[in-house]
């Protein structure tokens, strides 16, 4: 048994940063971004915090799937940086929305949605849950170094969850790390030992932004044809494509290399930018909410991220 995803919902800040406000702050123009990235605007949490999008998106979610809190025998959240250490950004959903049961959070970066549902698929075969909550929001906009314009127009706040239940409709999931902290690294920024003696880092998001591109094509390329294969399906079966949110070029070079036309491939990174491991829920639940998705369509999700990581799955949609 796997599982099959029951309902979908998303939170997003109510603040839209927009290309020409950004020109504003750094050297940069609303045609370059547009251009080299395919983004037009983002959302930025002036007022919201994670805890408070978590549980926008966990409720909306819930409701969806026509499922109670109550009814919760495990929630995930996947987050690079919660409200705290500790509690985990899970227990604070799991507080917030009047759940008893076990949560935790895991860290993949952008491809922290797919290794949750890797991690609730083993859950599900041996037979410990009948219902998930997964939770997937960063707050990059804490982490941005504002004043780097190859880094700070690419990113945006927001996130996205779904409720699992049991069922068979996963039908190929594929995690892979390979560690690299050259790519993409940001660091704690803090440490309050006296002993320490290592010199404090910003904590600021570092890219170095060809490699990481080169990287991303190839991981969306290759982890779509993995799980297509995996599920004992052709790439000409898949009905909708849900990929990372990073840049609308990566999206078209995995598009112009496997065998699935690029309009089955879902986009809304014009509106959100990346927002890591919120970004294949929040266009999941895209899809689902303006009936993009009908039941019975095979969807393939890829994402890649720091770590670096990537995660890619094929699915039945049965809702
Ligand atoms: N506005 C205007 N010019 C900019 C700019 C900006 N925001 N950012 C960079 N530039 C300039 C550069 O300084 C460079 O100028 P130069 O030629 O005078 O040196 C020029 O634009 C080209 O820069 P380059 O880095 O080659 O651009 P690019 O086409 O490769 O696009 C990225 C840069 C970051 C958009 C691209 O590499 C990318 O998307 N990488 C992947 C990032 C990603 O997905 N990260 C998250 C992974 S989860």
């Amino acid at each position: 048994m796997s599982f099959t995803i029951l309902g979908t919902g998303r939170a997003i800040p109510e603040y839209v940063l927009t290309n020409d406000e950004l020109s504003t702050m750094v050297d940069t123009n609303d045609e370059w971004i547009r251009t080299r990235t395919g983004i037009e605007e983002r959302h930025i949490c002036k007022k919201e915090t994670i805890t408070e999008l978590c549980v926008e998106a966990a409720n909306n979610a819930l409701e969806n799937a026509g499922v109670t809190a109550a009814e919760l025998d495990l929630i995930i959240c996947s987050t690079m940086r919660g409200e705290n250490l500790t509690p985990s950004q899970g227990c604070m959903i799991q507080k917030e929305i009047g759940a008893t049961c076990p949560a935790f959070d895991v860290n993949a970066a952008c491809s922290g949605f797919v290794y949750a549902l890797d991690i609730a698929a083993g859950y599900f075969e041996r037979k410990r849950v009948k219902k998930v909550l997964i939770v997937s929001m960063d707050n990059l906009s804490n982490i941005t170094n504002w004043t780097d314009r190859s880094t700070c127009v690419l990113f945006g706040d927001g996130g996205a969850a779904a409720v699992l239940g049991e069922g068979n409709d996963l039908l190929s999931i594929h995690i892979t790390a390979v560690g690299n902290d050259a790519a993409i690294r940001i660091p704690h920024g803090t440490n309050s030992s006296p002993f320490y003696e290592h010199e404090e880092e910003r904590a600021v998001l570092y890219m170095a932004g060809n490699d990481v591109y080169r990287f991303a094509t190839a991981a969306m390329t290759n982890g779509i044809k993995k799980a297509v294969e995996d599920a004992g399906l052709e790439q000409k079966d898949i009905d909708c494509v849900i990929p990372h949110q990073a840049n609308i070029r990566i999206i078209n070079t995995a598009a112009k290399n496997l065998d699935i036309p690029r309009d089955r491939f879902f986009c809304d990174v014009q509106h959100y930018g990346n927002t890591s491991s919120g970004s294949v829920p929040i266009a999941l639940d895209e899809a689902n909410r303006s009936g993009v998705l009908n039941k019975g369509d095979i969807i393939a999700m890829c994402a890649f991220g720091g770590g670096l990581t990537t995660g890619s799955c094929v699915i039945r949609w049965n809702k």
